[in-house]
């Protein structure tokens, strides 16, 4: 198994060309600034409905204008076939990120969660298909293990989805299964588990719980936790992330490929303890926060109680070998959303 740096430098001696969908949302933009700071050649699709360019305004700022000559974006819709075999054209690996996130948003508009997840996801697979694109790897999700009451989640022991959100993560999975049997196009699925770190938009109905609490105690805000806070998660930070789209990519194990992994860090975190985690590295540098208290409401609609990843599925084929715990991943967290929130 050839190692993340090892494959770090073989990718800047050999550059490679990439499609980033979603370019411009969290864990796109993330992408991006790492593939541009290897000196890769990069591709970007977004329709901005739930990304920003202050996110790819960012990544500007944080690569040299070389890597950032080496970016060509192209605003357009995955729901639409001409779109996504324009940005298939001349691609090595696809990294594909658009769909729209959200179990509530789902069950408020499964038509729309439908129609960006579920077609735009077989119009990226028959683009990628005819582009010969060497590998597609996508976001999948935790969100597919559904009522299995197992923990750990193995990924072959899936239960039923919970949301439409679910049934659409799952229905992708089915897909890149097919197109695999039927055309030979090589797919790994990577189902994240709660994600978090730099550029997660802490703003609107549908925001995530990390950054949805930064922002709370940074602006002096009530930071509500959906139940009695005992729901636990396992929280990944965004470089772990990144890794395991790089490694999913480009790993030569004869078994990496058409296959999907867990990506997290590997362990149960509370909505408590993740609550007193942040208090106390907003704090630091924000007093105020330090008295705060959070108000529980009822438990929210289609969400899983427990959720705890086994990474060894991820470890053995592509050797994913996550860097950051929660711990270290919110000290990165804090420093960013605290200088967005205090300068
Ligand atoms: N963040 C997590 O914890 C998490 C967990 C599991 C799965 N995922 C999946 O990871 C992927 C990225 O999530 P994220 O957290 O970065 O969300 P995000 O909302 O920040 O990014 C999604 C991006 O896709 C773009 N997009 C949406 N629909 C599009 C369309 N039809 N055409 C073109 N672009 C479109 C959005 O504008 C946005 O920039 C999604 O597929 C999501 O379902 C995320």
């Amino acid at each position: 198994m050839i190692p993340y740096e090892q494959q770090k430098i073989e990718l800047r001696t050999q550059p490679k060309t990439w499609l980033i969908t979603g370019v411009a949302g969290f864990i796109g933009s993330n992408l991006l600034e790492t593939l541009l700071k290897l000196e890769q050649k990069v591709v970007g699709l977004d329709n901005f409905s739930t990304g920003f360019q202050h996110n790819l305004d960012e990544v500007q700022g944080l690569v040299t204008d070389a890597q950032w000559q080496r970016f060509h974006f192209l605003q357009g819709d995955i729901r639409d076939l001409a779109t996504c075999h324009k940005a298939c054209s001349g691609t090595d690996y696809i990294l594909h990120q658009a769909a729209l996130g959200s179990v509530p948003r789902s069950i408020e508009d499964p038509i729309t969660t439908n129609e960006n997840n579920i077609s735009g996801f077989l119009n990226m697979l028959v683009a990628g298909r005819d582009a010969k694109v060497s590998r597609m790897v996508y976001a999948a999700s935790s969100s597919t293990y559904g009522d299995h009451p197992d923990l750990p989640k193995v990924e072959d022991k899936i239960g039923n989805p919970l949301s439409p959100y679910a049934v659409t993560k799952l229905v992708n999975e089915l897909y890149a299964q097919v197109f695999t049997r039927t055309y030979e196009f090589k797919t790994i699925g990577l189902r994240y588990f709660n994600i978090f770190g730099r550029r997660q938009d802490p703003d609107g109905a549908y925001a995530a719980v990390i950054p949805k609490w930064f922002a709370g105690l940074l602006q002096e805000d009530t930071v509500f936790i959906n139940g009695d806070g005992e729901t636990s998660r396992d929280f990944c930070y965004i470089d772990n992330c990144v890794q395991a789209n790089l490694m999913a990519a480009t790993a030569n194990h004869p078994q990496a490929a058409d296959q999907v992994y867990n990506v997290a860090f590997g362990q149960r975190t509370t909505l408590n303890e993740l609550y007193a985690m942040i208090r106390e590295r907003v704090a630091e540098k924000f007093p105020p926060a330090a008295t705060a208290s959070p108000v529980h409401r009822d438990f929210r609609a289609g969400d899983v109680r427990h959720s705890l990843a086994d990474i060894s599925k991820a470890r053995e084929l592509i050797g994913y070998a996550p860097e950051y715990s929660i711990e270290s991943g919110l000290n990165e967290a804090a420093a960013w959303y605290i200088q967005k929130f205090t300068e």
